[in-house]
């Protein structure tokens, strides 16, 4: 996944980026085949690999992909023990290199492990970022536009609360071309198309068998770092630490989030009915559950 995002940044030709994987020779290998496809694309492309964290000093975002992926029948809560150990040196290191750098985190189970970076970091909570709303969304916005037969351009989902079978899926805020979606498909077909979008990455997994996602997540992973970078303020659905907003404290969800070149520039508030703001609260309190074992 760290690979394919870099492809997709340093195609877009606004940031030098530098791979890190500490399987010695991993990324040096996979950035120099990116690399060898600048003359063929006609692009600068500004990219290293490295296995030493010296070379990610004074990042100004780095991109957290590190750790075990599920396996068929895993949940990404099975992930927590193993990439706890891992997620915590990749934080330390990052502290200690780049320690003005936005964390843009993507390890399972996300909203634990951005919460584990923004502990383990110490940085502000605005600093810290997770990427699974974007996915979770654009998995939605692709399973209606092929209900309907629109394009996906058409589409606008939100979804929102945890990367996982608490995520909440909100169909009056998904719209077609302006027409909320509780008005355009009944119910049943509604249902379908959220059950498939909360079990949208084991769809992959159990798919591939030996593998999970990571064309769509390194595309959101992509709009992500680029709002950051460009300083776009870009809203977009994001896994935030949550001090108040929506009534939720001390917890990682995914909300909508104004993204710019400081991190989180604003957490969007939305008029939530109190169904949906419960279906919010029952996901922060299951990140939470998890959170306790972490012991940060
Ligand atoms: C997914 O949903 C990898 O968690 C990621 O595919």
């Amino acid at each position: 996944m760290g690979a394919a995002s870099a492809q997709r940044i340093v195609e877009r030709g606004y940031a030098e980026v530098v791979l890190l994987d500490i399987v010695e020779g991993l990324a040096p290998g996979k950035a120099l085949d990116i690399l060898q496809s600048a003359p063929v694309l006609n692009a600068e492309i500004r990219l290293t690999g490295t296995s030493d964290y010296k070379d990610i000093a004074d990042s100004e975002l780095v991109i957290v992909t590190a750790g075990l992926f599920r396996k068929p029948g895993m949940t990404r809560d099975e992930l927590l023990l193993a990439n706890t150990k891992i997620v915590s040196g990749v934080i330390a290191n990052i502290v200690k290199y780049s320690p003005q750098s936005i964390i843009l985190m993507v390890s399972n189970p996300l909203d634990a492990m951005t919460y584990l970076a923004v502990r383990a970091s110490r940085f502000p909570r605005q600093r810290v970022v997770g990427m699974s709303g974007v996915l979770d969304s654009a998995r939605l916005s692709t399973f209606v536009a092929a209900e309907l037969k629109v394009s996906p351009k058409d589409v606008s989902a939100w979804v929102l609360g945890a990367h996982g079978l608490n995520m909440v899926v909100i169909p009056r805020l998904t719209t077609v071309r302006g027409k909320p979606l509780t008005e355009l498909l009944p119910k049943e077909t509604i249902d379908r198309l959220v059950e498939r979008t909360i079990h949208g990455g084991r769809e992959i997994v159990d798919l591939l068998k030996t593998g999970s996602a990571f064309y769509a997540p390194s595309a959101g992973i992509a709009r992500m770092a680029e709002a950051i970078v460009l300083d776009k303020k870009e809203v977009l659905p994001c896994a935030a630490c949550l001090d108040g907003e929506y009534g939720i404290k001390d917890s990682v969800i995914g909300v909508p989030v104004k993204l710019g070149k400081k991190g989180i520039a604003e957490i969007i508030e939305l008029e939530l009915s109190a169904e949906e703001k419960q279906a919010l609260h029952s996901s922060a309190e299951g990140v939470r559950e998890l959170i306790k074992t972490l012991g940060v």
